[in-house]
């Protein structure tokens, strides 16, 4: 049996955030939601969460998450006092408890899944997680001998000059065999620098304690300050754009995109300098992004090109053509061969397959068949100061530049709308369709202004 508990209970001081440090984003997910997907790999009868500060906001971010157990710890004591709040819940459990801290995000299942087989091929009362780090500053120093038992680990602030050179590190990732943990529990003290219950100090009072050392450091980085928060986004990314750039995925300048981890790219796709991809996002076969591109929660079929666009919670079928500087917001959903061009912005809107918006124009809340061709400047009128109202655009029509759809409105298929016409009523199937006042000439006009100007004569 198998029990995950991670320990999300801390405030953060040293984030300086009013979010609690659990909370805050890397590549596009919080730091516990990354803690908790690295357990999952390992399929726990039991997954538990230690919360406190801000404790509801930490619960409802995962609320959509199933199975999680959550247990409050109130006040937050140290990280002795928040496992010691799993005591009443974890009585009878017989098995390991493996501990994470929720500020360690950049860890992998498989090294997890490491200590986990060391822990249960040694039969150790606890095996924990170590790191070797160049510079250690703020971390546990893990006192061990050369055959992996550890003696114990001592605070960077309760440390001696002499503890301080040391450089193996507790990573905060432990797993214990819970019955041998829930003795000692309540033995622990506050006799620290920090007045605090330490969890750390159940190490010593263990008959058998062992560590494994991580291969690769990195993963173990703790994140206490922003400092930390950017230096494992930039390792993220790092490992992000590494991995799509192994599956085929070119970027003509890696270090200024950035992405989340759900993404995915198929074959042969470019990304240009500063384009950003953020929550789920799928790119088909040859799509070509940016320069200076945000894609959000968006599908993208293949060969789509956007540049200098946003295109948020969208989706684009293939061979379409964005920007530059075009605004996709949510709800937007454009077919196949269509065209999205400068300065165009769609909102919840149906673009059916080959219709074209060429310039300058918003289109809200509105069906548009196939290959319709709305012209420059056109504007859909979705709103009348209280509610949305939606338009529809039969297959094939056209509107003239700087045309006005006042919505509700519907036009019928093979529609041509004229130049500058605002229209308020719904247009029969092949009509043409005028809204503006007839062209008036007056000829002789420039002459006639001139005579009315001229000062009377004296004589
Ligand atoms: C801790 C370890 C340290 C290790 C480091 C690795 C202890 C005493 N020290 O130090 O040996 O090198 O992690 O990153 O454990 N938390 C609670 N309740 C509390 C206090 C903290 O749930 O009362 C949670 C925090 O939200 C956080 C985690 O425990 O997710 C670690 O707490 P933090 O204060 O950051 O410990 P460190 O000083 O980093
Ligand atoms: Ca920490």
């Amino acid at each position: 049996m198998l029990a995950v508990a991670i320990l999300a209970a801390g405030k953060g001081t040293r984030m300086k955030s009013a979010l609690p440090k659990v909370l805050q984003p890397l590549a596009g997910s919080t730091l516990v939601e990354r803690v908790l997907a690295s357990a999952d790999s390992l399929q726990p009868q039991r997954r538990l969460l230690i919360v406190g500060h801000q404790a509801e906001r930490v619960e409802q971010s995962l609320a959509h998450l199933q199975g999680l157990e959550f247990v409050v710890q109130q006040p937050q004591n140290g990280t002795g006092h928040a496992v010691q709040q799993l005591l009443p819940e974890l009585k009878g459990f017989s098995g390991e408890l493996l501990v994470l801290n929720g500020d360690v995000p950049l860890l992998r299942a498989e090294s997890i899944a490491q200590l986990l087989s060391k822990h249960r091929s040694s039969g150790a009362d606890v095996t924990l997680l170590t790191a070797r780090l160049e510079d250690p500053t703020g971390y546990g120093r893990v006192i061990a001998d050369g055959d992996g038992k550890v003696s114990a680990i001592v605070e960077h602030r309760d440390c001696s000059e002499e503890q301080r050179l040391n450089t193996l590190t507790n990573a905060g990732i432990y797993c214990f065999n819970w019955k041998a943990l829930a003795e000692v529990l309540p033995k622990l003290s506050t006799d620290n620098d920090q007045g605090e219950l330490y969890l750390t100090d159940t190490v010593a009072m263990l008959p058998k304690a062992m560590h494994v050392e991580v291969a690769d450091a990195d993963e173990v980085t703790g994140i206490n300050d922003r400092r930390q928060l950017a230096l494992c986004e930039s390792m993220l990314q790092e490992r992000l754009k590494e991995h799509w750039l192994m599956e085929g995925v070119t970027f003509t300048d890696p270090a200024s995109c950035t992405l989340s981890e759900g993404c995915s790219f198929g074959r042969d796709v470019v990304i240009e300098p500063q384009t950003h991809l953020r929550g789920r996002c799928q790119i088909g076969d040859g799509c070509r992004l940016g320069p200076g591109t945000l894609v959000e929660d968006a599908v993208l079929g293949e060969r789509v090109r956007v540049i200098h666009s946003v295109v948020r919670e969208a989706r684009v079928g293939s061979d379409v053509a964005v920007g530059p500087f075009a605004h996709l917001r949510p709800g937007s959903d454009v077919a196949d061969h269509c065209r999205i061009g400068n300065f165009v912005e769609l909102k919840q809107s149906q673009l059916g397959e080959g219709s074209k918006v060429n310039h300058l124009s918003y289109i809200g809340d509105a069906d548009l068949g196939r290959d319709v061709n709305v012209g420059a400047g056109t504007i859909i009128a979705n709103y009348d100061g209280v509610r949305k109202h939606r338009t529809s655009i039969g297959d094939r029509s056209k509107t003239g530049a700087n045309s006005v759809l006042v919505a509700p409105i519907v036009l019928g298929s093979e529609v041509t709308v004229g130049a500058g016409s605002t229209l308020t009523k719904d247009v029969p199937n092949g009509a043409l369709a005028l809204g503006r006042s007839k062209q008036l000439i007056k000829e002789g006009w420039s002459g006639l202004k001139g005579a009315v100007q001229q000062k009377p004569t004296q004589d």
